[in-house]
């Protein structure tokens, strides 16, 4: 099995919640190792630009908006298959359809159709997405494993 890289964003609503510790708690229970990490925030600008993919859909400018409204967390995980193995922690995009046992179904059951962008956790979705993911937040200095 390949040890991958992964982009990790715990989204503002997490930090309202403050359940920040206990996703990041989920993320190394899992096997995955935290190897960067930085609290920031975005300008709408630049949420614009990371959610690029999805401009023009429905959602886009909530989401931008959301993303841009307080601090975040980024972070890069290592280890194998990190990008599946995150993307189940997280579970299913909408909260409300999540499993309990994943980070959206457990801390997002107070989502409603009109916020459904608020789940709490981003991860990328394939190795090359994630590579240029963590590119957009972390320089090579900042990061404590290799992740070309
Ligand atoms: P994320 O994994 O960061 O990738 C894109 C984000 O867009 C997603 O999490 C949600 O925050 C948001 N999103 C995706 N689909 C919808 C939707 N149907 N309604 C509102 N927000 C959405």
């Amino acid at each position: 099995m390949a040890v991958e890289y992964t982009l990790s964003i715990i989204k503002p609503d997490a930090l309202e919640k403050r359940c920040v510790g206990a996703i990041m708690s989920r993320i190394e229970n899992a096997g995955l190792k935290i190897v960067a990490t930085k609290m920031t925030s975005i300008s709408l600008e630049e949420a614009c630009n990371f959610y690029e993919v999805h401009r023009g859909k429905p959602f886009y400018n909530a989401l931008c908006t959301f993303m841009a409204s307080g601090p975040i967390i980024a972070m890069v995980l290592e280890g194998e298959n990190a990008v599946s193995k995150y993307r189940a922690l997280m579970g299913e995009t909408n909260p409300l359809k999540a499993s309990s046992g994943t980070i959206r179904g457990d801390f997002g059951k107070d989502v409603t159709e009109a916020n459904r962008e608020r789940n709490l956790v981003h991860g990328s979705d394939a190795v090359e997405t994630a590579r240029s993911e963590i590119a957009f937040f972390f320089s090579t200095l900042e990061r404590l494993s290799v992740v070309q």
